[in-house]
């Protein structure tokens, strides 16, 4: 499933919340000119990221303040802890950001 978002949407220094279904809202961010996307939900307890903050390279979640590096998802400590990503492409004014289908779901024939 690709969602596609205006290039032109998302802030600079702030995420965009993206809501894709009831369980999924996308935050996607923008740093300096590379765009983001990742699982809203913050893996430690469920902190909306979309609600956070960024700090240079780091998204900060508001929730207890765990910092994710945007280029790894990597959370800075505890170091276990990581975000799900998607992959962005942009075509012109758009971004395409796809969404992987999940493992356990059946695959199209
Ligand atoms: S819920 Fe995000 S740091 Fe705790």
């Amino acid at each position: 499933m690709i969602v596609t978002v205006a290039a032109a949407d998302v802030p600079a220094g702030k995420p965009l919340a993206v809501q894709v279904s009831e369980e999924l809202t996308l935050a996607v961010v923008r740093l300096d000119g590379s765009y983001y996307a990742f699982d809203g939900k913050c893996p430690h307890r469920g902190g909306q990221l979309a609600e956070g903050t960024l700090a240079g390279e780091l998204l900060v979640c508001p929730l207890h303040h765990f910092k994710f590096s945007l280029k790894t998802g990597r959370c800075v400590m505890p170091k276990h802890l990581r975000l799900r990503s998607f992959p962005v492409r942009q075509e012109g004014e758009l971004l395409q950001i796809e969404l992987q289908v999940e493992e356990h779901a059946p695959r199209p024939v």
